[in-house]
């Protein structure tokens, strides 16, 4: 399918992407919301950290990994990677200007205003989703009286990917982490500004302790896409929802540690080897 020239179609599932696993964190947000929708995933697993990497980088990948799913035929795109969100999210919404490019910078920035009471937030992501600042932007817009602490907590994704989500390694990181910034600003809560970081969530509350409320954007932003489909007479109100599962690499090792993020068995014959191919211009 040209997506240039196409219109989106109600039965048309929903396009997902991530890096990896982490967007699964996402999907399973949108499905729990959206029971009758079909959705594809592609997870960039070949190439997998993009939060390490730089920009440009990060914003060829994306046009790679949205055009994927886009010939494909989506009714509206996710950027469930916080990295792609916020470095290439106008310049996906450029390249695919007819199909609802919905990134989770905005939603979680959201979701992280909306429960802070201090106006103290702690935002931890990746390096490049930090340098970039997209986050700092996006509360500053929404409360411009906030004050935004924020780490660039790296080992988290590979701890997340290698399904290392407790016990004593992962809270001795955290620590090293975190307590930097606990101590700076005594923010009320805590951002989790990487779809890989949800599943250390109960880690990241021993670090954190019980009164800092910790919050991602995988709810705000299944809301949002909810709504966006509604209003363009996109949402389906009837039938069997399904799946279809993509990556770049590994198939057994995206369905073993995918079925942690997603809260369900992915087998390694559900997922899909694709080609990314040529760069986009
Ligand atoms: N899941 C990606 C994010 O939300 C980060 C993982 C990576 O570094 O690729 O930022």
């Amino acid at each position: 399918l040209n997506p240039d020239t196409f219109t989106a179609h109600v039965d048309w599932p929903i396009g997902v992407f991530d890096s990896g696993v982490g967007g699964l964190t996402v999907l399973r947000a949108l499905r729990e919301r959206m029971p009758h929708e079909c959705f594809i995933y592609l997870g960039d697993t070949a190439r997998l950290p993009y939060g390490t990497k730089s920009a440009a980088s990060v914003q060829r990948y994306s046009l790679q990994a949205a055009s994927a799913l886009a010939q494909r035929g989506v009714k509206s795109l996710v950027v469930a990677c916080n990295t792609a969100s916020a470095v290439a999210l106008p310049v996906l919404q450029e390249r695919f200007a007819r199909i609802d490019v919905i990134g989770v910078v905005e939603p979680g920035a959201r979701a992280g205003c909306r429960l802070s009471r201090s106006g103290v937030i702690a935002v931890i992501a990746t390096e490049s989703t930090v340098r970039g600042g997209a986050y700092q932007r996006a509360i500053a817009a929404l409360r411009p009286d906030a004050r935004v602490l924020t780490q660039a907590c790296s080992l988290f994704v590979a701890l997340a990917e290698e399904g290392w989500n407790e016990g004593p390694i992962v809270e001795a990181i955290a620590h090293r982490y975190l307590d930097p910034i606990l101590t700076e600003g005594s923010p009320d809560t805590l951002l989790l500004g990487c779809t890989h970081f949800p599943v250390l969530a109960n880690a990241l509350r021993k670090v954190v302790g019980p009164q800092i409320a910790i919050v991602d954007s995988a709810n705000t932003t299944a809301v949002e896409v909810e709504e966006r489909l509604r209003g363009a007479g996109l949402l389906r109100a009837a039938g069997a929802s399904a799946v279809q599962f993509l990556a770049t690499d590994g198939a057994e090792r995206f369905a073993r540690v995918g079925s942690l993020f997603l809260g369900e068995t992915v087998r390694p014959e559900q997922v899909e080897i694709v080609d990314l191919g040529a760069p986009q211009a």
